[in-house]
């Protein structure tokens, strides 16, 4: 009786934690030699089973040897030997690592600027993210007219093509009554959690500090992550004027009329008035040590200030601005501008150190015809470079081969912080049971190569063009489906699902208490006796 009793059970634990069921494996169809934008018959909703066998699963906290079960894009089990059926899709994983999908928290498809359209629409720009192991990115919403209801109607429109996970935040580009109740309607409504304020691109995107002020205390009154591009915009506009008056009129104006001093200025100023507000404060792409070390000063005050560098900050110096040829020069015009030799390494060493805690790319691209707008006036250059494709590999080849950050870390700064931040952690960022099955396998010991000639972006130009380096994303899982594989993208315009994020992370816990005891250390109202 004993002994029936327990191979009942051993039968049962089988069924139910071994044993898998069976399932026809579903294929995108490969749409073309890079890509195309045909459906193909592909239906977002359709079922996939796969397993993936015998890799390091690596997490933020852990890294162990087992197997990964999906089960309609959801990770159902994770374990050494699970067993399933032969038709269930089979990826051998041995000897590589099994990682959840970088989030790229900064990226810039479709976006009107600077006169001009980035090359890469929510379609080419997946596809390359998809191709060096992104499985999600969050982009930046602008208003139309500074009204963010019609900006995200636009920006939903513009993202109907797309083919992986994505998400929102909202730029916040003027001030008023109509602005302030927007922006609650975005977060209780339409999942976006975080608001970005421009210090800088006096003219046009440029806010002041009574808007940053407003801003700062609506963002925190709704629990969303206020965000802000840190420069001093005025000093910039000084600063171009001084350039042109000296007839340096190339990109390398660029860098010379936007020294870090001004991005220092600036980080400090919104970190200080965030202070003051007491929210917290997320500073995106981090590109000087000015930059930096005013958050590493808040940080260690105990303020809840979250840095970003971006890859080019990390791995490029400004001595691409000085190329004689105008075009090569061009492509490397971004704000803040990539900086001295220097930074790059202690960009570097601050994120290996936790005083930066993720890294995004601020992918925003423009092809040699638009960089040439420019090209009598660096003022007219549009802003921006590309990374949303080359991100896990340079991180990687640049942090983990280089010894810098373990593994674990890796999977933390690529992924893993971004969905804590915007609160979308263990959904996104994880390879737990539950979590959704975004998930890339990488091979260590393999290599990768940059190329403008075989990159999935549309534009014509890379700022990493040349560069070499270990390890290699082999294959790219959505939510469940193999999207990239033997080199080839599978991919089909509108099968990409928009990630909703719930306000208050945990950056906003404690936040309560400390404006309590904020309120009860003031000791005023005085009373006092009337003068009578
Ligand atoms: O040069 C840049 N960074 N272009 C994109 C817009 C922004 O400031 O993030
Ligand atoms: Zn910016
Ligand atoms: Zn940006």
């Amino acid at each position: 009786m004993a002994s029936s009793c327990t191979s009942l059970l051993l039968l049962s634990f089988l069924i139910l934690y071994d044993y898998l069921p069976l399932s026809q494996s579903n294929q995108f169809c490969d749409a073309g030699v890079k890509y195309s934008e045909s459906t193909c018959g592909f239906s977002s909703t359709s079922s996939s089973k796969l397993l993936i066998k015998g890799g390091t699963v690596v997490n933020a906290h852990n890294q162990e040897v087992s197997d990964v079960y999906v089960e309609d894009g959801i990770i159902v089990a994770v374990r050494p030997n699970i067993k399933v059926d032969e038709d269930v899709t089979l990826l051998d994983a041995t000897g590589k690592y099994v990682m959840p999908g970088g989030i790229d928290p900064h990226t810039h498809l479709a976006m009107e600027f600077m006169g001009t359209e980035t090359i890469d629409d929510f379609f080419s720009g997946q596809a390359a993210a998809l191709a060096g192991g992104t499985t999600m990115h969050i982009d930046f919403v602008i208003p139309v007219n500074g009204s963010l209801v019609a900006g995200f109607e636009a920006y939903k429109s513009k993202a109907k093509k797309s083919c992986m996970n994505y998400g929102f935040h909202m730029a916040i580009t003027k001030w008023d009554e109509s602005v302030s109740r927007e922006m609650e309607i975005m977060v209780k409504e339409k999942g976006i959690n975080s608001f970005k304020f421009f210090m800088a691109y006096k003219g046009s995107l440029m806010i002041s500090d009574e808007l940053l002020l407003q801003g700062f205390k609506r963002c925190k009154s709704l629990g969303a992550l206020a965000m802000v591009h840190a420069e001093n915009g005025d000093a910039v506009f000084e600063g171009q004027n001084r350039m042109i008056d000296l007839g340096i009129t190339g990109p390398e104006g660029h860098a010379l009329s936007r020294p870090p001093v001004l991005e220092g200025e600036a980080t400090a100023r919104a970190i200080r008035l965030a202070k003051f507000v007491n929210t917290p404060l997320y500073v995106v792409h981090v590109m000087s040590i000015d930059a930096m070390e005013e958050i590493s000063k808040a940080r260690k005050s105990g303020q809840k200030v979250v840095g970003e560098p971006v890859v080019s900050g990390l791995v490029l110096n400004d001595s691409g601005l000085w190329n004689p040829d105008f075009i090569t020069a061009a492509k490397y015009v971004m704000s803040p501008p990539i900086r001295e030799a220097g930074h790059d390494k202690a960009l570097q060493a601050a994120l290996s150190t936790g005083v930066l805690q993720l890294v995004g790319t601020d992918h925003c691209t423009f092809n040699s015809t638009q960089k040439s707008f420019g090209i009598d006036d660096f003022r007219k250059i549009p802003n921006g470079v590309n990374g949303i494709e080359e991100r896990m590999h340079l991180v990687w080849d640049t942090m983990v081969e280089s010894g810098q950050i373990s593994v674990t870390d890796f999977v933390r700064i690529t992924s893993t912080e971004c969905a804590r931040v915007f609160n979308i952690y263990p959904r996104k960022g994880a390879i737990l049971v539950g979590s959704d099955a975004d998930i890339i396998i990488f091979n260590p010991n393999s290599s990768f190569e940059v190329s403008a000639r075989t990159h999935h972006s549309r534009t014509d130009t890379n700022v990493y063009d040349g560069r070499k380096g270990k390890g290699k994303v082999e294959v790219t899982i959505v939510r469940g489906r193999v999207a990239w594989q033997d080199d080839e993208l599978k991919v089909a315009p509108g099968s990409g699902k928009y990630i909703e994020m719930p306000p208050f992370s945990y950056l906003f816990d404690g936040i309560d208490k400390a404006d309590a005891k904020y309120l009860s250390s003031l000791q005023a109202p005085v009373k006092r006796f009337s003068a009578s």
